[in-house]
């Protein structure tokens, strides 16, 4: 019964106890680096790749952002950051905090997402509810509003209800228009005088109510091609349109009786906007007229999005203030994009500058930075990098050639809408299409791609087209 004994017996239990906390730390950490440090096996150049296109944004954000500044975190990762001393006005009186002044955003996810919108058809078509399994049963009734029941046990009845508004095939094609003027509804317009300049793009997108006239001429432009509208714009919606015929309106909620009772009586192609997140609230509506640009024009210049520093009301360019917008995150956001090539952002700061376009990234660069992106994500998801343009095409369908479907109509139009070219869109003969959209097609193999659900990457539904 000596000391030295009892001591040799601790000594040798705290050995033990710390070869067991060893073998269980190796296990964890092999197991660690097998499965969440994928970052050991990807390709030092893609890691390349990315990194040079990340200090490409940084040096954009810079020249381009008005006191953003970019903070690369990895070859993914980066952090948009405002000037210390912002005033951010913005307050949620839910959590109680103003709007932060850093925002994190994944470049990688970013760049896969953006870029697969250039291919993607935004415009919902028959061939798309017949190709999607669920997709008249459960999806077509979730866009049919005061359809007396939460699904389509009744198909014929939920026709009735759309095919005022289904074409069969896609209407406008990825690539059909070189430039596009997005135009948001910010006061910021009445500082410039960007009415010519938006005119001459090739496409104009406009939102809700925004008006259009010789009022606000030389501030907005006169053209107009495209406007997306929400439900409650049925009421407006003939002083919205104002004598334009060929305006093609494209619903971004719900159809409804109001909305049906309307288009039976107008001269203007309308359509439901295909890829919305049902669920959620009409948030970031400016983003909607985006993805609409991308997945028809190469060029998308914004014009009326709130961007520049130092402002407090969110305002429109034809009625007075209103609240509850974040302004902050919206800059930072509209930032990244430009910078990812996405969009070119024109705003009465930026007015006075050169059109100087040389620090956003060039076409080769995106092109091999989405390649490096989706191989990333493809080795992180332990598959097998394959990069063919239908690697998210979760669900096939087939078609038949363009012109063999119905076009979209109802029985019961009016003669107005009846005599009109309503239908000028579906019924255009490929071979009329610009170039570049009809190289595309052909490199498409005749497929339409379609978003399943709002913003998910992988879940393509692909329908291809007989020929
Ligand atoms: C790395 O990936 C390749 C194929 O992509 C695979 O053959 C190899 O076993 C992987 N190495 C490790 C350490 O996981
Ligand atoms: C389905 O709807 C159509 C059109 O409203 C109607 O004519 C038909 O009777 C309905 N069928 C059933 C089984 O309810
Ligand atoms: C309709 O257009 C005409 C001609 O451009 C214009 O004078 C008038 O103000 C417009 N009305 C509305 C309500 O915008
Ligand atoms: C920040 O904006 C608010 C609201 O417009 C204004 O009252 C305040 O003076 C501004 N603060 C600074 C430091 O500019
Ligand atoms: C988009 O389409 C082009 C053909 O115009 C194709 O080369 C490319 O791989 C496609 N990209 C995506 C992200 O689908």
């Amino acid at each position: 019964m000596t000391r030295p004994a009892k001591h040799s017996a601790l000594v040798r239990l705290v050995c033990v106890a710390a070869l067991f906390s060893m073998i269980i730390l190796a296990i964890q950490s092999s197991l660690f680096t097998r499965s969440w440090n994928p970052e050991l096996n990807i390709s030092r150049e893609d890691i390349r790749i990315l990194s040079h296109f990340q200090s490409n944004l940084n040096q954009c954000v810079a020249n381009r952002g008005l006191g953003l500044t970019a903070h690369i975190i990895d070859h993914c990762n980066v952090i948009l950051k405002f000037p210390e001393g912002t005033n951010s006005t913005w307050y949620n009186a839910q959590f109680k905090v103003f709007e932060p002044l850093e925002y994190k955003y994944d470049v990688c996810e970013a760049i896969l997402l953006w870029e697969q919108y250039r291919n993607m058809t935004t415009v919902l078509t028959r061939e798309y509810l017949d190709s999607r399994p669920d997709g008249w049963f459960d999806y077509a009734a979730k866009r049919i509003a005061q359809l007396g029941a939460d699904k389509c046990y009744n198909q014929t009845l939920c026709e009735e209800h759309l095919n005022l508004i289904l074409p069969a095939k896609p209407p406008f094609h990825p690539r059909q228009f070189k430039r596009c003027a997005v135009v948001g509804n910010s006061g910021d317009l009445l500082k410039t005088q960007f009415g010519e300049e938006i005119d001459s793009h090739d496409a104009v997108i406009r939102d809700n109510e925004a008006p259009v006239n010789e009022k606000y001429a030389k501030h907005v432009g006169l053209k107009r091609d495209f406007r997306l509208v929400v439900r409650g714009a049925a009421r407006n919606m003939i002083k919205i349109l104002n004598g334009s015929d060929d305006e093609v309106l494209i619903i971004k909620s719900v159809i409804h009786r109001d909305f049906n009772t309307m288009i039976k009586k107008i001269r203007n192609p309308v359509y439901l906007f295909q890829g919305i997140v049902l669920r959620r609230g009409a948030k970031g509506t400016g983003m909607k007229s985006i993805e609409l640009a991308l997945s028809m024009c190469d060029i998308v210049d914004i014009y009326g999005f709130t961007v520049d520093p130092g402002y407090t009301e969110w305002t429109r360019y034809f009625s007075t203030p209103r609240k509850g917008h974040n302004p902050l995150q919206g800059r930072a956001y509209y930032q990244l994009l430009e910078c990812l090539g996405v969009i070119r952002i024109h705003s009465p700061m930026r007015a006075k500058r050169n059109q100087d376009w040389s620090d956003v990234p060039s076409r080769e660069m995106i092109n091999s930075a989405h390649r490096a992106a989706l191989r990333l994500k493809k080795k992180q998801a332990g598959k097998e990098a394959e990069l063919g343009q239908f690697v998210n095409c979760k669900v096939w369908g087939k078609s038949g050639p363009y012109g063999t479907g119905p076009i979209s109509g109802s029985a019961d139009m009016t003669d107005t809408r009846k005599n009109s070219n309503y239908n000028r869109w579906e019924a255009m003969p490929s071979d009329s299409l610009r170039e570049e959209a009809r190289k595309h097609y052909t490199q498409m193999e005749g497929v339409s791609l379609y978003k399943m659900d709002g913003n998910k990457l992988d879940d393509l539904v692909c329908v291809k087209s007989e020929a």
